[in-house]
């Protein structure tokens, strides 16, 4: 029997559990951070409330930090049935054939996680979705995590100081030219094998949150961090498509909901994650913390301009400006 047709009969049992024994429909969720990141404790919500809402109809089963799959596989096992739900990086959607998401990789885009909301939460957020359904994916949410700052075991304190580093990237085309544009090399690799790659000096520094970096134990083997915040980590929640449209109506509408208020959540405790995260990396004294000052992120943030219109044409001239229009809307209401 072929893997796909094995797939789709995978997917039709566990739909079919639900109705003809009372089994509960087993929804697989799949993740490849910690229980204690935004994302984790989004997950964990989401199962709560998914069965609390479906009054059992529905068991939400979590498998954090790539205990299943590592990033590229989740993708496809997904596609294939094998899961049900995922919420990877927005940066991770290239290899899918959907580079319209890496938008969102373009540094120095967000002053704030407020405007980023906005931008989700609308016609962009909307528009981009719909770009994962004939991969056989629904979204269904974003949620975010934080803004990215650079570490390495040398101080980050001019452009020049990323002069031929390798630099640990998730598989995005923007974040590439990114790293090139500091000078440094970037190396794509999954993030379950980055804290060994750190460690062996395979690279020499990553980019990403504090939660991110505190609960993969970066810090252990990072001396500097530079708190640049020069990007951000923001995930799309994602189901197969056959599973989703299989599903009774009134368990969809359950499982919306509580993809709602688990979104809701995320986005409520994203940065105190981050800011304890921080603490607790400031606390450890492994790492040298520095702030980078504001004449030095304007250096750095108009290094990287000459990315926007390089990858204009990738992401869309028309989505890019909705973006900026809208960052430029919520920072005049401040
Ligand atoms: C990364 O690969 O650095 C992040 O996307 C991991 C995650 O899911 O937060």
């Amino acid at each position: 029997m072929k893997l796909v047709q094995l797939a789709g009969a995978v997917t039709a049992l566990a739909l079919l559990g639900g109705a003809q024994a009372q089994q509960p429909i087993v929804l697989k969720f799949s993740h490849v951070v910690t229980d204690d990141t935004p994302k984790g404790k989004g997950a964990i919500r989401f199962k709560e409330l998914a069965e609390a809402k479906t009054k059992g109809r529905v068991k939400v089963e979590i498998y954090p930090n790539s205990q299943l799959y590592k990033d590229r596989e989740e993708l496809e096992a997904l596609q294939l049935g094998a899961v049900q739900m995922l919420a990877p990086s927005v940066s991770k959607f290239g290899p899918l054939g959907v580079r319209k998401f890496e938008v969102f990789d373009l540094p120095y885009m967000f002053a704030d996680e407020s405007s980023l909301e906005r931008v989700v939460g609308g016609p962009v957020g909307a528009e981009l979705f719909k770009l994962l359904e004939p991969k056989g994916i629904v979204g269904l949410a974003y949620w975010f995590n934080g803004f990215k700052e650079f570490s390495a075991n040398k101080p980050l304190r001019k452009l020049d100081d990323f002069k031929g580093l390798k630099i640990r990237i998730q598989s995005s085309k923007i974040l590439e030219g990114e790293i090139k544009a500091f000078g440094a090399i970037p190396q794509v690799m999954a993030f379950s094998e980055v804290y060994t790659a750190l460690q062996q000096g395979v690279v020499d520094g990553e980019e990403n949150t504090p939660s991110n970096k505190y609960t993969q134990k970066m810090h252990e083997v990072q001396k500097h961090m530079t708190m640049s915040d020069h990007g951000v980590v923001m995930y799309a929640v994602v189901v197969n498509k056959k599973f989703w449209d299989g599903l009774p109506a009134d368990i969809r509408k359950n499982l919306s909901e509580a993809m709602r208020d688990s979104t809701r959540y995320v986005w409520d405790i994203a940065k105190k994650e981050n800011d304890d995260a921080l603490a607790k990396i400031k606390a450890a004294k492994t790492t040298e913390v520095y702030a980078l000052p504001p004449a030095e992120k304007a250096a750095w943030r108009k290094a990287m301009l000459p990315l926007y219109r390089e990858h204009e044409g990738a992401v869309g001239k028309d989505t890019l400006e909705a973006i900026e229009r809208t960052v430029a809307q919520s920072s005049a209401k401040k």
